[in-house]
């Protein structure tokens, strides 16, 4: 059958889907690819079959960043990436790479000399290059989006990088020079930048200046991660719609890279619980977060011609970063799915949307 009868044929069988056995990768099939965030503890058991009941794709949540793959200058910690990457090409779903450069979770090697003092600029690059050749050489062919650099552009309206040992020994040169290592390991895949507060509008005009510079400079940027991690508060409809088109107006790609719709108030400060503070999924804000699904999914569904990949951090409430972060201690609701893997009141309103 050629591919477009075939493709035709398929959306008409995710249509017929009887509501009640609708599935995410199903439902979405003719517009973007569903995935989620994995460790290797999810790849057997009931979470590995909802995984494939469910999603397109994965994404490693930890073990391809550079503090967990590359411990040592000369050692790499590969078996945890390739078990994700093993799954993910037996099992035919998209893999997406998390991530080349970024401040967090680095090795304690990378930023200083035997030593212990902190290794000149062009020390540093010529690690980035190594790390990015080895990480991305290895995984060619198989990972087909890279998240190169995550999260350089700063919260704060006075500052516009962030202040990292990154960006103190190299300046921003290295966000270009991450593409270019990342382009060079692997031609074929699409590189992403990838951050958090991006629909927030001064965070997004930052975000959308640097990757002006870049595309402008010729550097190989190909897309841009909204990292997605909001909550029954925030974004807005507005805002959500604003950030997506001003990305695209670079002629990049969009995807959402890691999405989560807390039930709590946003705030990214560690803290105790404050005694009296709700820590119950009560019925009022179940229904929240249904309308919040419903409306960010609506807006993705419109922006299907930009948005190329929609990825959620984590698979169910059985467990999330967001337990005990920001607030020690406290549960949070934020998936699709609830402890037991069963499908929540959002599920539905994700699934059950009417074709245009
Ligand atoms: C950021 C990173 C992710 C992950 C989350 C918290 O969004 O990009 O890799 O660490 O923080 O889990």
């Amino acid at each position: 059958m050629p591919a477009v009868l075939a493709a035709v044929a398929l959306s008409a069988a995710a249509q017929d889907q009887p509501a009640g056995q609708k599935t995410l990768k199903g439902a979405y099939e003719d517009y973007f690819p569903i995935g989620v965030s994995v460790g290797p503890r999810n790849l057997s058991g009931d979470e590995s079959e909802l995984i494939l009941r469910q999603f397109a794709g994965l994404t490693a949540e930890n073990v391809m960043k550079m503090g967990p793959i590359h411990p040592e200058e000369d050692r790499f910690n590969w078996e945890p990436a390739d078990r994700i990457a093993d799954f993910a090409r037996g099992h035919g779903l998209k893999l997406r790479g998390h991530t080349l450069c970024w401040h967090n979770q680095t090795p304690g090697w990378l930023f200083v000399d035997e030593k212990g003092e902190e290794v000149p600029k062009a020390v540093l690059l010529a690690r980035l290059k190594a790390h990015i050749n080895a990480v991305a050489g290895r995984y060619k062919g198989r990972v087909y989006a890279w998240d190169v650099v995550n999260e350089v552009i700063d919260d704060n309206p006075e500052k516009f990088y962030r202040e990292s040992p990154w960006y103190r020994i190299c300046g921003e040169e290295f966000i270009a020079k991450a593409f270019e290592y990342a382009h060079e390991a692997d031609p074929d895949a699409l590189l992403f930048y990838n951050d958090y507060n991006a629909v927030d509008p001064e965070k997004r005009d930052k975000i959308h200046e640097m990757l002006k510079k870049l595309l402008d400079a010729g550097v190989p940027v190909h897309g841009m991660g909204i990292q997605g991690h909001w909550s029954v508060f925030e974004p807005n409809d507005a805002n959500l719609r604003a950030a997506i088109e001003k990305y695209a107006s670079l002629g990049l790609q969009v995807q959402i890279t890691e999405l989560d719709i807390s039930i709590y108030p946003a705030e990214d400060q560690r803290r105790d619980p404050v005694p009296g503070e709700n820590q119950t999924f009560t019925q009022e804000l179940e229904q929240k977060q249904m309308e919040q699904y419903d409306m960010i999914f609506r807006v993705f569904r419109d922006y299907r011609k930009v948005i190329t990949g929609v990825t959620f951090w984590n698979i169910s409430d059985r467990r999330s970063w967001l337990d005990n972060f920001p607030v020690r201690g406290r549960k949070n609701y934020p998936l699709l799915f609830d402890k037991d893997l069963q499908p929540k009141k959002a599920f539905w309103k994700v699934v059950n949307f009417n074709r245009p």
